[in-house]
């Protein structure tokens, strides 16, 4: 098992990004993810990105390094970084919930996205949580 570590950041996504750089992602990443113990959750609304991992310290940590090289994205700002008790997604190898489907409306996008930079963890946290009662409109 092991402490778990989490990591939440929030960056802006490429003027070109199409939802066929979004599909690659989640591939690639769902397959990294599994192999290292990783779970979590991407958030994809107005060009930016929200995204949760959880699992080893040092894991995270290089796949932090390969998102801030990704030029699919930018301005990487580190929201919430520290030990867990628990997994919020220890299923999902990589969640991807798109805040821009009208048909998705969820409160907790529009808290999450209207000032990331300004939120404590402790905002931060139980609203990543209750996207665990959404796992239905997760893709
Ligand atoms: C917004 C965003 C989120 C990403 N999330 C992950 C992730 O959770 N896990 C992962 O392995 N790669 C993720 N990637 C992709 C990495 O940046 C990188 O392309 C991928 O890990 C493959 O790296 P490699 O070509 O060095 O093998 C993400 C990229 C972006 C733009």
């Amino acid at each position: 098992m092991g402490e778990i570590f989490q990591l939440v950041y929030f960056s802006e996504a490429a003027d070109d990004l199409s939802y066929t750089d979004i599909k690659e992602i989640l591939e690639v990443s769902r397959t990294h993810n599994a192999k290292a113990e990783i779970t979590g959750l991407l958030i994809y609304k107005d060009g930016h990105f929200l995204q949760l991992l959880e699992g080893q310290e040092e894991k995270v940590r290089t796949t932090l390094e390969r998102i801030r090289h990704d030029d699919r994205n930018y301005k990487v700002k580190i929201l919430i970084e520290g030990p867990a008790k628990q997994r919020l997604f220890p299923t999902w190898s990589m969640a991807f919930h798109d805040g821009d489907i009208a048909s998705n409306p969820n409160p907790a996008v529009e808290k999450l996205f209207t000032a990331p930079k300004t939120m404590k963890p402790a905002d931060i946290l139980p609203l990543l949580q209750s996207f665990r009662d959404h796992t239905d409109e997760f893709h």
